[in-house]
């Protein structure tokens, strides 16, 4: 038996950093919700527990309360901000808010004698406003910011808590001292191995699937990409993908999918939809009403399509591990909505549904595409939109105004892509302003086109991209030097929030 790991989510953004961060340690983990009983956890049978952060005080009405009963189970926890509180709180400590919270990177001493920490001062991220004011009768505080405990522990029962947050890349030391929670305080072997996944995925589809057919929509996006691969790996000559190019990818985008995908074991379906698409958008500026189009379609091409394959009956769908935990773990009965393209409806008739990547984080998604030989360049593909280009061009959508977008965004995204650390995602827009120029010697009236590019680690809160000046003239230069129809270039200089990362 595996071991595992048990992730307690108290409603902190980072429950899905923890868990992955500990499978990036060849631990397996998971994430549970904070109702779990003593006597569930310990049918679990896991290693440890690590119990998350979470937006309330403990003394909220609407706080995330646990069994206290799990701290009589002999498993090893460790608590992290919120999780640290409840696990005081439960246990006889008292919690207090503070004068002053603190938020950000903020300087920790420690104390000699702590199983995980290091006695040098370290910073580390901070989030909170309520702080442990009094601990309970068997611990004892292993680190002090100027305001605050900063971690304690009560090595005999091997309870741990730390008030910053170790998972992110802001703390210093983090990632070791959740090692050293893992493998010297719950005994982790280091059992995990994303080799172990494919082999056991690949005989449970074999016989869930048997002879029978089974039908992917294909985006060319990472989660269903992989996916492809895998089941043409676990059942060659079964899988038939549906490719609908809706004429909003990015540049080559559509033909690099056909390369790749019709040289696979399985059937290869790419439907040329461009002239479709456009025509039910003509006259449409609404963004909600363009989504709203580009789903319906999706859905009419993707029905016609499969009324033509003769019996499928299973549906294949590359939803990952998070889909899962977001829905509440009530997955497999409801049919994904294809990258927010609307979403397929459920009277599709097929009679199962495989989805071999719901056990996986995104990063051991493109993991897995890298061992099943998948170019790089697709599994380390950038978040795209399930509508595409369309929610970049702003305004009416035109086959001219798509091809001025997909030239500039081409040149941008090549300068990008050579930086060392480039951004989280960059790209650009063709907005609805025309602005005069100078071309030559004549005047011009165009489109004015922008350039996004943010830093951020979730999509939830986003930074725009300081970039070096050089670097932004020469992509001017570029695109209206390129473009005989774009004069002027912009560049977005946005957080999120307020904007989005998308301008639609
Ligand atoms: P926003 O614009 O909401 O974007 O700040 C956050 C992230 O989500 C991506 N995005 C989408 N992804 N379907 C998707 O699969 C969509 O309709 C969609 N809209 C935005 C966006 O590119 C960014 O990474």
């Amino acid at each position: 038996m595996k071991q595992l790991l048990l992730v307690m989510d108290f409603g902190g953004q980072y429950k899905e950093l923890i868990a992955s961060t500990v499978r990036g340690l060849s631990v397996y983990s998971e994430i549970h919700p904070n109702t779990l009983s003593a006597e569930e956890i310990r049918k679990m049978n896991p290693i440890g527990i690590i119990m998350t952060g979470g937006p309330n005080s403990v003394h909220c009405a609407a706080s995330q309360s646990c069994d206290p009963e799990i701290f009589k189970l002999g498993i090893p926890i460790l608590g992290i901000c919120y999780g640290m509180q409840i696990m005081c709180h439960s246990l006889g400590g008292t919690i207090e808010t503070m004068d002053t919270a603190e938020y950000g990177q903020v300087s920790v001493t420690p104390k000699s004698g702590s199983d995980l920490l290091y006695v040098q001062p370290f910073t580390a991220l901070m989030n909170h406003r309520d702080a442990v004011t009094k601990l309970p009768e068997t611990f004892t505080a292993t680190a002090y910011t100027d305001n605050c405990i900063a971690a304690c522990e009560d090595k005999q029962r091997k309870l741990y808590g730390v008030q910053f947050h170790p998972e992110t890349k802001h703390t210093q030391g983090g990632m070791q001292l959740i090692k050293s929670f893992l493998y010297d305080i719950c005994g982790a072997k280091g059992d995990y191995k994303l080799d172990d996944y494919i082999d056991t995925q690949i005989k449970e589809i074999q016989a869930k699937v048997g002879d029978k057919r089974v039908l992917l929509a294909l985006s060319g996006g990472v989660d269903s990409s992989v996916c492809a691969s895998l089941l043409s790996k676990a059942i060659p000559g079964q899988l038939t993908c549906i490719f609908v190019d809706h004429g909003f990818m990015r540049k080559s985008e559509g033909d690099q999918i056909e390369e790749i995908f019709s040289k696979r074991d399985l059937q290869f379906i790419r439907v040329n939809a461009q002239e479709r698409f456009l025509n039910k958008l003509a006259g449409i500026r609404d963004p909600e009403a363009k989504r709203k189009g580009i789903g319906e379609e999706f859905i009419r091409v993707f029905e016609e399509e499969s009324k033509n394959l003769g019996d499928i009956p299973f549906l294949a769908q590359g939803t990952i591990y998070p889909d899962i935990v977001e829905s509440g773990g009530e997955h497999g009965a409801t049919i994904k909505s294809h990258h927010n393209v609307g979403g397929l409806p459920k009277d599709l008739g097929f009679t199962g549904l495989v989805e071999p990547l719901s056990g996986l984080f995104k990063n051991e998604v493109r993991e897995l595409g890298r061992k099943l030989g998948l170019p790089d360049y697709l599994v380390n593909r950038q978040p795209f939109p399930g509508p595409g280009l369309a929610v970049r061009v702003i305004g009416e959508i035109t086959f001219e105004k798509l091809e001025i977008l997909r030239h500039a965004d081409a040149i941008f995204r090549e300068e990008l892509d050579a930086l060392e650390n480039p951004p989280s995602q960059y790209f650009a827009i063709i907005t609805d302003t025309l602005s005069v120029g100078i071309k030559g010697d004549d005047r011009t009236y165009s489109p004015v086109i922008a350039l996004r590019a943010v830093i951020t680690d979730d999509f939830m809160t986003a930074d725009w991209a300081t970039l070096p000046h050089e670097l932004l003239a020469r992509v001017s230069s570029r695109i209206t030097a390129e473009i005989a129809s774009v004069s002027r270039v912009v560049y977005d200089i946005t957080a999120k929030p307020p904007g989005t990362v998308e301008w639609e």
